[in-house]
């Protein structure tokens, strides 16, 4: 572990709902993530984001959410069941960014008043996270019937859900650490039919260094065709940046 730079895994509180119980849940979420050495954690309230409605996308997309989410080496999302499936709102922020989320890791933590503990919503958000270039882990954490969970205070009552975050945080920064480790070392490798279109190397911006291209990802458009934006990281600092070009294969 490169101990000059700790792991950043921010905590995305899903829903905006006035009494949301999943505040609570990401509050627990925050300091069970702050006691552990080696990361650095923050809450990430959607409430405070206000995005706008009247377009979607990269279209929308908030400066302060999209660093944080460069910066980010994994997310927990804290993801409420509404009708059997995720918060929209949640969905209209996650969808603001692309780039930014790739070969990184993703746990969800589910929240339901129902005895599912939100496993329903999870289910239909894991293919989302997996075309945003999220690599999904398979621990999650589920609060069944959350309004009997927490005090008045907002302090935890049911302590068995203690040891049942250590395993999916174990799980979370192993996976974070890896996909680290192959953003900034591991190199993709093009097929015998594809173009050299990253013979030129990237170099870093913050250090000079160059970088390593790990990934392309299809940014799909209304246009007449579709652009790859290929995925560097800088191996030193962790930096990350891209640069698009364009393909007729993805569609
Ligand atoms: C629009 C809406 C739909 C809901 N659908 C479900 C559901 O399908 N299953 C369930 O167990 N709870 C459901 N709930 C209750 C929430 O899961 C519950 O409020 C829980 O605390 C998580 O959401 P919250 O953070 O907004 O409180 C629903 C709540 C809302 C507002």
């Amino acid at each position: 572990m490169d101990a000059a730079r700790p792991l950043y895994v921010p905590v995305i509180l899903g829903t905006s709902r006035r009494g949301r119980m999943s505040l609570p849940v990401a509050q627990l979420m925050v300091s069970s993530l702050s006691g552990r050495s080696e990361i650095e954690t923050e809450l990430i309230d959607i409430a405070r984001m206000r995005p706008r409605v009247d377009d979607a996308g990269e279209a929308i997309k908030d400066a302060a959410f999209s660093a944080r989410m460069s910066r980010a080496d994994a997310l927990v999302v804290v993801s409420p069941e509404y009708n059997h499936g995720y918060s929209g709102l949640l969905k209209h922020v996650l969808d603001s960014c692309l780039k930014e989320y790739v070969h990184k890791a993703v746990g969800v933590v589910g929240v339901s008043a129902g005895p599912f503990g939100g496993t329903r919503g999870i289910e239909a958000l894991l293919p989302v996270l997996r075309e945003l270039g999220l690599v999904t882990i398979f621990w999650d954490v589920n609060f069944s019937t959350v309004q009997n969970v927490f005090e008045g205070s907002g302090a935890l009552r049911d302590q068995a859900y203690l040891p049942r975050i250590d395993k999916f945080l174990g799980e979370l920064v192993w996976m974070a650490r890896t996909l680290r480790h192959g953003r900034e070392h591991v190199v993709l490798e093009s097929g015998p039919r594809q173009a050299k279109a990253e013979a030129k190397p990237m170099i870093c911006p913050s250090c000079g260094l160059e970088m390593n291209h790990h990934a392309e990802k299809a940014v799909l458009s209304t246009g007449p065709a579709d652009v790859v934006e290929a995925l560097h990281a800088c191996p030193a600092c962790g930096t990350g940046a891209s640069r698009r070009g364009e393909t007729g294969t993805t569609r």
